[in-house]
Formats: C-alpha cells, sequence, structure tokens
C-alpha cells in the first residue's frame, strides 16, 4: 500500500486530479442524505419555535412543528430523527418520574411521528439529564451520580420510548451495564424488534455547551460529568467501551463529539465492523455556524467537508443538526 507510486514522472498524482470527471472516478467516500441523522429540541405548545441563542438557525419546535420538519427530512431522504426534549426548569425534580412517564413530550412526539410520518426511522436519548433537578445524566445521592439506581430508572424510560414507537433507542448517560439492562427488557416486553444505538464512547466534552441550553441544563447542571463520561485523553478505553456495548446487545455505536474524534472513529470501525456513527456536536455546529455568518468561512463547503471527514474515518452515518441543509446541498 505505502509504496504503490511508481516514481516521479512514472506516476504524477495531479493527472487524476485534472478534472471533475476524473476526480470523481477515484473519489474512495461520498456523502448521502440517507447516512444523517437530524438531532431536534421539542417543546410544549402549538405552532411555536424558540430559537436557541448558540446555535444559530436551530430552535426549539412544537409536536407540530417537530411532525412538519419530519415531512420535511423524509422528502429529503435523511433517515432518522432524534428527539430531545426541552423540559421547563419548575418541572425538573430529583427523582426523573417525568422521563418514564408514557405521556411526556417525547413520547407523545414519537406518537405523533409515528401517525404521520412513518417512513422515517425515531430515535431517543436515554438519559436523566432534561428530568433532573441536578442536570446530570443520573440520579445523584449525596454528591454521587449512583450507577445501578440510575440504570433501573433508564430502562424504565427506554421502555416507555419502545412503548411510544421508537425505532432506536440511544443511551446517552455512560452508566455502567445499561446496555445489557435496557436490551433485556427490551426483550422480555416483546420489543424484539426496536435497535439500539449505545453513546459508547462519549466523552466528558466542553463541546456540548450549546446543547445544555437548548435543553435548558446548563443552569442546572451542578459540578461536571467526568465520573461517567469518558477522558478525553484516552483512545483505548473507547475500544473497550464499544466492546462492551456490543457484547451487551448493541446493534450500533456512537461516538462523540465527533470531528475532535475522529481517530477514535477510524480505531472502532477497524476493531469492530459494526455499524458506528458520530455526532457532529452542538459546539461544532456552533463553531462553522458562527464562522459561515461572520463570514469568516465557505459555511456550505466546510459544513460538507466536515460531513465527509466523518465517512473517511470510517463511520456509517452522522447525528448532525446541519442535516436538512446538507441534503438539500446534496440534492442540489
Ligand atoms: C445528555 C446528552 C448530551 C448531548 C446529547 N445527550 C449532553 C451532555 O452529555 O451533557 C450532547 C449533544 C450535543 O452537544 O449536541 N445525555
Amino acid at each position: 500500500m505505502a509504496n504503490s507510486f511508481a516514481p516521479y514522472p512514472a506516476a504524477r498524482a495531479r493527472r487524476l486530479r485534472r478534472t471533475p470527471a476524473l476526480r470523481a472516478l477515484v473519489r474512495e467516500t461520498g456523502l448521502e442524505p440517507a447516512s444523517l441523522i437530524w438531532p431536534l429540541f421539542v417543546r410544549e405548545g402549538r405552532d411555536a419555535a424558540t430559537p436557541v441563542a448558540s446555535m444559530p438557525g436551530v430552535s426549539r419546535l412544537t409536536i407540530d412543528r417537530v411532525v412538519r420538519a419530519g415531512r420535511e427530512a423524509a422528502d429529503l431522504g435523511i433517515s432518522a430523527l432524534c428527539l430531545f426534549p426541552y423540559i421547563e426548569p419548575e418541572l425538573k425534580t430529583e427523582d426523573c418520574a417525568a422521563a418514564w412517564d408514557p405521556d411526556n413530550l417525547v413520547n407523545r412526539t414519537i406518537r405523533a411521528l409515528k401517525a404521520e410520518v412513518p417512513e422515517i426511522a425515531v430515535m431517543t436519548d436515554v438519559a436523566l439529564d432534561p428530568y433532573n433537578i441536578s442536570g446530570h445524566d443520573g440520579f445523584v445521592v449525596e454528591g454521587e451520580i449512583v450507577n445501578d439506581e440510575t440504570v433501573a430508572a433508564l430502562v424504565k424510560m427506554a421502555l416507555a420510548q419502545a412503548e411510544a414507537g421508537a425505532d432506536i433507542i440511544g443511551p446517552s448517560d455512560m452508566m455502567d451495564g445499561r446496555i445489557g439492562a435496557i436490551r433485556a427488557a427490551l426483550e422480555a416486553a416483546g420489543h424484539h424488534h426496536v435497535s439500539i444505538m449505545s453513546y459508547a464512547a462519549k466523552y466528558a466534552s466542553a463541546f456540548y455547551g450549546p446543547f445544555r441550553d437548548a435543553v435548558g441544563a446548563r443552569g442546572a447542571l451542578k459540578g461536571d460529568k467526568n465520573t461517567y463520561q469518558m477522558d478525553p485523553a484516552n483512545s483505548d478505553e473507547a475500544l473497550r467501551q464499544v466492546g462492551r456495548d456490543l457484547s451487551e446487545g448493541a446493534d450500533m455505536v456512537m461516538i462523540k463529539p465527533g470531528m475532535p474524534y475522529l481517530d477514535i472513529c477510524r480505531r472502532v470501525k477497524e476493531a469492530f465492523g459494526a455499524p458506528t456513527f458520530a455526532y457532529q456536536v452542538s459546539g461544532e455546529y456552533a463553531m462553522l455556524a458562527a464562522a459561515a455568518q461572520n463570514g469568516w468561512l465557505d459555511g456550505d463547503r466546510a459544513i460538507l467537508e466536515s460531513l465527509l471527514a466523518f465517512r473517511r474515518a470510517g463511520c456509517d452515518g452522522i447525528l448532525t443538526y446541519f442535516a436538512p441543509k446538507v441534503a438539500r446541498m446534496l440534492r442540489g
């Protein structure tokens, strides 16, 4: 592989870069709307959208608007939506009971989508943070984010989402043992066909800041998430996490954030060959959107390049807030 070029001038790399047709002929990877998952923020109310200040172009949508977005996404060839709820501060509690309420905002949205846009896959988020008065993904007991009690709650949450019609359950909480517990509960309840995309290698990252604004968790979060999310210094550990989640019954795995972790994407794809996804998170979106807005970058080109990089790194698909914009670009 390494020496497959003849010496110059027998080999001139520029021969195959000379025209668009020649470049297209030897292109190694591509990007299609079908590889995209569009994350959406849901709020209560009717026919309304609340812009998220730190994510220019992104709004929290009422259920009817999410359904409209779902129709648009399906028509653009986007494969899936991923839902995140905005929960009013006064509705956040210590016991997080709203998380597994069959009629909570997310579960109502799933039902509406399945009724109106059945062809698009619906993915959920499994973690307590939008509902938690402390802003953490798990229960907090005397300052500790407790694991096993949290897993029991996550199982209830996932079951309620499957019951509502979710196609893909997305545990983003980074508790130990949650994939096995959720898989066993889904099987026991007859949800054999519901898939799990585990946030397997999720790092304790500064790039989630805008998301926490979007779901109203920034003000709530006490401390940091370092005792459960991964240390950005680690790479081998990501492989152990992915291996564990696959062996517990995850169908697909995710690396998060995306662009700063492309090395992890490549290693995971090569080590396991499983369906592998990356999440281009809110902070990555904010950086690109802000630079484009200021005219500092050619936004369209930079966005396409950023997403192609995930495909080149071995990802099958990408969660990105740019999904509809990119799908429109790709369709010309
Ligand atoms: C929480 C969750 C987070 C994101 C997805 N699910 C934030 C966090 O862990 O604090 C981040 C997504 C983004 O930044 O776009 N369970």
